[in-house]
């Protein structure tokens, strides 16, 4: 087991990482004296949550409650949500109770969310089942739900009390969920470890068959990367932008499709090749960066076509109403080098059509 220890200015915490640790991880000094209530996505394999509960038994003496719930992204939201505030209030939950979130995103999102506003706040510990979850969406404390159609409109910056990261859970998803999960470990290698990017371009095939030495590594110095960035920035004022590359034009395309037509992770991967074309104009990157970026993004098998006809005009126009925008003039996350990337708003628009055309329409 590997520990990221982690620290923000409203909290110090730990990550643990490892392959099949939820039957003997130490739980005691999380939960002993603390009800407990599991929020479980009802995707996850049952085997892998009764482990877990025969731990927290072993851990405390308290109750232990758990609700499942249906993580469907039109389900992130309030109303969704009180049948689990109705639960924790029906059965007496106190301020000192702790709240597990086992599930993709979708539920390591919402029980942040309900753990920083039930009571005014308890404490939680995510278990992440989702490669995107584990490199991504449990790290750094964002909470949040939808609000009529907006994505998580309505939230809280909240850092848990422990995120326990079982690679024993990847190998129920599908090649896709893996695929889309990787979007977000190249993207962080591109950022801010070069190294690490290299490593990954070496070692594909064995991350991507889950090999535990490999995807543990990969989770790990991913998680690493969000970390250091977060403590450096918790609420995003500035630096913490960065972890948005490839998906200020990645949201656009989703808008595009309606939600439907791309997967995220699929949006992201066309997005961080538009942002590296972008990247040639406005910052000099050098042209062999693009076709590595291409090839290692093609190289985990992910779908990098456009399934619907875009122009790009209005793809921009779409990222102008994103919230990311700025005074008018749009700001995106480029890359100087591999490993180095940087915050700039563009002013002028033909270079972003361009990167749009020479990136996509091929
Ligand atoms: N808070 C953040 O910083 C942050 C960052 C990125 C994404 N997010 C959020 O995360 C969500 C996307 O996360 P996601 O991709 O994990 O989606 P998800 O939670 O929808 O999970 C994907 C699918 O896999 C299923 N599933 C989960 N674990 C499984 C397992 N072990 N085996 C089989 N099936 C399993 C789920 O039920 C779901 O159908 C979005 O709502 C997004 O807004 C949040």
């Amino acid at each position: 087991m590997k520990i990221i220890n982690v620290k923000t200015d409203s909290k110090n915490y730990e990550i643990k990482v490892g392959n099949d640790l939820l039957g003997s991880i130490p739980l005691k000094k999380l939960v002993s004296e603390k009800d407990i209530l599991l929020v479980i996505d009802n995707r996850v394999p049952e085997l892998l949550i009764n482990k877990l509960k025969s731990n927290l038994k072993k851990s405390s003496s308290k109750k232990i409650n758990s609700i499942k719930i249906n993580a469907l992204e039109k389900n992130k939201n309030m109303s969704y949500l009180s049948k689990v505030y109705d639960f924790l209030i029906r059965n007496n939950y106190s301020r000192d109770c702790v709240i597990f979130g086992i599930g993709g995103g979708i539920t390591c999102d919402m029980t942040g969310f309900i753990a920083s506003t039930f009571l005014r706040g308890v404490d939680f510990v995510l278990v992440p089942s989702t490669l995107l979850s584990q490199v991504d969406a449990s790290i750094g404390g964002k909470t949040g739900v939808n609000h009529k159609g907006f994505k998580n409109m309505i939230g809280t910056f909240n850092q848990p009390a422990q995120v326990i990261i079982d690679t024993k859970f990847l190998k129920s998803l599908s090649k896709l969920e893996i695929q889309c999960g990787m979007m977000e470990v190249i993207k962080h290698g591109l950022i801010s470890d070069k190294k690490f990017f290299v490593w990954l371009e070496k070692n594909l095939k064995q991350i991507l068959s889950l090999k535990p030495q490999f995807i543990e590594k990969a989770i790990k110095r991913s998680i690493e990367i969000k970390a250091d960035v977060v403590s450096k920035d918790e609420k995003e004022n500035g630096i913490r932008a960065i972890l948005n590359f490839g998906h200020t034009f990645g949201h656009a395309l989703e808008t595009i499709g309606e939600n439907k037509v791309y997967a995220h992770g699929e949006a992201v991967a066309l997005g961080m090749l538009a942002a590296t074309k972008l990247s040639e104009s406005s910052l000099d990157l050098d042209n062999k960066v693009f076709d590595r970026v291409l090839s290692i993004i093609k190289n985990t098998g992910i779908k990098v076509n456009l399934k619907k006809k875009i122009v790009p005009k209005r793809l921009i126009k779409l990222m102008q109403s994103d919230k990311k925008k700025n005074n008018n003039q749009l700001k995106f996350i480029l890359l100087e080098k591999i490993g180095q990337a940087k915050i700039k708003s563009i002013k002028n628009e033909v270079l972003i059509e361009n990167a749009i055309k020479n990136s996509l329409f091929y």
